[in-house]
């Protein structure tokens, strides 16, 4: 699938994301290198750190939050009611032309 990811620099990069490996949105985000290394996937998507934090800008509807996710937003920085943790968003065909942006680094 097509996404659309908007880096912390505000540049929107338009990448093809594989649905069928079983990657969630804050590896693809690293496997295309959107984010310098150590600033984003630092728990390693156990969502335990919120640097992986991302704001969901297209109306998709994605996975409800599990209790984890909730409990790290809860205490992240710049939460916004579109914020969702990207390591727990795992790529499906009808994601098809989602387009987040990065939260600024905590
Ligand atoms: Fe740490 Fe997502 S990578 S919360």
């Amino acid at each position: 699938i097509k996404i659309h990811i908007t880096d912390r620099d505000g540049i929107t990069h338009e990448v093809d994301a594989p649905t069928d490996m079983n990657m969630n949105l804050m590896e693809i985000v690293r496997s295309y290198e959107l984010a310098p290394e150590g600033t984003i996937g630092v728990c390693g998507g156990m969502a335990m750190c919120a640097s992986c934090q991302c704001y969901v800008e297209s109306d998709h509807e994605l996975p409800e939050m599990g209790d984890d996710e909730e409990a790290m937003l809860a205490e992240a920085f710049y939460v916004e009611d579109n914020s969702r943790l990207g390591c727990q968003i795992h790529l499906a065909p009808e994601m098809e032309g989602l387009k987040v942006t990065l939260a600024p680094e905590e």
